[in-house]
C-alpha cells in the first residue's frame, strides 16, 4: 500500500468514527495517526497532535480518571479491521445517587461490596469474594445502571463489552476479539458486564452463524471459570430461558431484578420529577398507581414527557395526567380499573361523569364503591404515605 492509499484508508476510517459520533475512538485513532505520520508528515501530525490537546475530552470525561491520553497502552482493545472498541468503559463517581433497588437486591449487592472491601477477612478464613454474578431482569429494570453504580462503589471503571463490535468483524474474529476484551479486563481492576448476554444465545439458533457463536460461548465458560478474584464478572439478561445452561451454572450469583413495587414506582415518580415534584404532588398516588407492572424506565420515560410539556406549557399537567391514565386503564382488567375510578374520586376534585370517562367505569358502580363499597385501595399504600 502507497503512501496515499494509507493516508485515504484512513481519513475514511475517522469520517466512519466521527459520523458513528464516537468521539473517544476518534481521539484514540487521532493520536495513533500522529504517531504513524510523524517521520512522514511531519506538519500534518503537529496539527493533528495540536487539535487532539486543544480540544478537551468531551462532557462525560470528567468521570474518566485522568490517564496520560497519549499512553495508547491504556487504550481499551478494538476489532482490527472495524476498529470499533471493543469494550466501553465507564468511570461514575461513588457519590452518584444509587439506583432503586428492592430490600432484597440491595442486601445482596451491599454483600458483594463488603466482600470487595473486607477482602483480606475472606481471605484470612480462606475464602474468595463473590467473583461473577448474572443479573436477570425485564428491559429497564436497572440491571446496566446497577453494574456501573456497583463498579463505581467498588472505585473501579466499568467495561461493558460490545457484543456488535466483537461480532462486526469477519467471521472467524469474534473469538479472538473476545479474548483480546476480556484479556484486557483481566490485567487490570475493574468490573466487566457482558451486558445482554442473551445475544449470542439467541443467534445460535440462527443457522448462519452457529459454529462461531458456539466459539464464543465457549469462549465465555472457560473465563468465567477462571476470571481472577481481583476483578468481578458480571453478565446481564432479560431472557433468561435463552442462556446455555453450562454457562449458567458458572455464575458464583443470580441477581433478580423484579419489575418494581409500589413502593419504589413511588420513589422513582418522585426522583424522576425532580424540581416539578410540587407541581405534579397531587398526582402522584394516582400515578403510582398508574404506572404499577411497569419498568423505572418507562416511568422514567413517561415522567419526562409530562416535564417537557409543563415546562414549554403545551399542556397543563391536569390534562397529560388525564391523558396518560386513560391510555393505562385499558391495560387493566375491570377490578383495577374500578381501584383506579375510586382513588380519582378520593383524590381529585375530578367530577364523577369524568373519572368515568378516564376509566371506563359506569357512574352508578363508581357510587356504589365510594359510598358504601369495599375500601378498595391497595394497603400497602397506607405505609407508603
Ligand atoms: N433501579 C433503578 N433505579 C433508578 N432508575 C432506574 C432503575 N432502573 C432503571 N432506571 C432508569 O431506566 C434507565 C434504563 O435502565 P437500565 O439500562 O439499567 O435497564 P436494564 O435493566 O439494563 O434494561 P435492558 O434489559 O433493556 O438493558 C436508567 O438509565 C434509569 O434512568
Ligand atoms: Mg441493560
Amino acid at each position: 500500500m502507497d503512501d496515499s492509499s494509507g493516508l485515504k484508508s484512513d481519513l475514511a476510517q475517522i469520517v466512519r468514527l466521527a459520523l458513528a459520533e464516537q468521539t473517544e475512538d476518534v481521539r484514540l485513532f487521532a493520536a495513533r495517526l500522529v504517531r504513524k505520520y510523524r517521520g512522514t508528515e511531519p506538519e500534518l501530525a503537529q496539527q493533528v497532535d495540536l487539535f487532539l490537546r486543544t480540544k478537551p475530552h468531551r462532557t462525560g470525561a470528567p468521570l474518566r480518571k485522568a490517564v496520560a491520553p497519549s499512553s495508547l497502552e491504556q487504550a481499551l482493545p478494538v476489532d482490527d479491521e472495524s476498529r470499533l472498541s471493543l469494550l466501553k468503559e465507564f468511570r461514575d463517581l461513588p457519590d452518584q445517587e444509587a439506583p432503586l433497588l428492592s430490600p432484597d437486591l440491595e442486601e445482596t449487592l451491599g454483600q458483594l461490596i463488603l466482600e470487595r472491601k473486607q477482602a483480606e477477612r475472606l481471605v484470612a478464613a480462606g475464602l474468595v469474594p463473590t467473583r461473577s454474578a448474572i443479573f436477570v431482569g425485564q428491559p429497564g429494570v436497572g440491571k446496566t445502571l446497577t453494574a456501573r453504580w456497583l463498579a463505581a462503589q467498588l472505585g473501579v471503571p466499568l467495561y461493558v463489552l460490545d457484543l456488535t463490535a466483537v461480532m462486526s468483524s469477519l467471521l472467524g474474529r469474534s473469538g479472538s476479539n473476545l479474548r483480546t476484551a476480556l484479556d484486557f479486563a483481566k490485567q487490570r481492576p475493574c468490573v466487566l458486564l457482558l451486558d445482554e448476554i442473551d445475544a449470542i444465545a439467541k443467534r445460535r439458533s440462527d443457522d448462519s452463524d452457529v459454529g462461531e457463536l458456539k466459539r464464543l460461548v465457549t469462549v465465555i465458560l472457560q473465563e468465567v471459570d477462571e476470571w481472577p478474584a481481583a476483578g468481578m464478572l458480571l453478565a446481564a439478561t432479560n431472557h433468561p430461558e435463552l442462556i446455555d445452561p453450562a454457562l449458567w451454572r458458572r455464575f458464583d450469583l443470580v441477581v433478580e431484578f423484579k419489575t418494581p413495587e409500589p413502593v419504589a414506582v413511588k420513589e422513582a415518580i418522585k426522583r424522576f420529577l425532580g424540581p416539578d415534584f410540587a407541581l405534579f404532588a397531587r398526582w402522584v398516588d394516582i400515578l403510582t398507581f398508574a404506572f404499577r407492572g411497569q419498568s423505572f424506565s418507562d416511568i422514567g420515560r413517561e415522567i419526562q414527557r409530562f416535564r417537557r410539556a409543563v415546562a414549554l406549557g403545551t399542556a397543563p399537567d391536569v390534562d397529560l395526567i388525564e391523558e396518560f391514565i386513560k391510555a393505562r386503564a385499558l391495560s387493566l382488567d375491570r377490578q383495577g380499573r374500578i381501584d383506579m375510578a375510586v382513588l380519582l374520586a378520593k383524590q381529585t376534585r375530578l367530577s364523577q361523569h369524568s373519572i368515568s370517562d378516564i376509566t371506563g367505569v359506569s357512574r352508578d358502580t363508581i357510587r356504589k364503591y365510594t359510598t358504601d363499597g369495599p375500601a378498595v385501595v391497595p394497603k400497602k399504600r397506607r405505609r407508603e404515605g
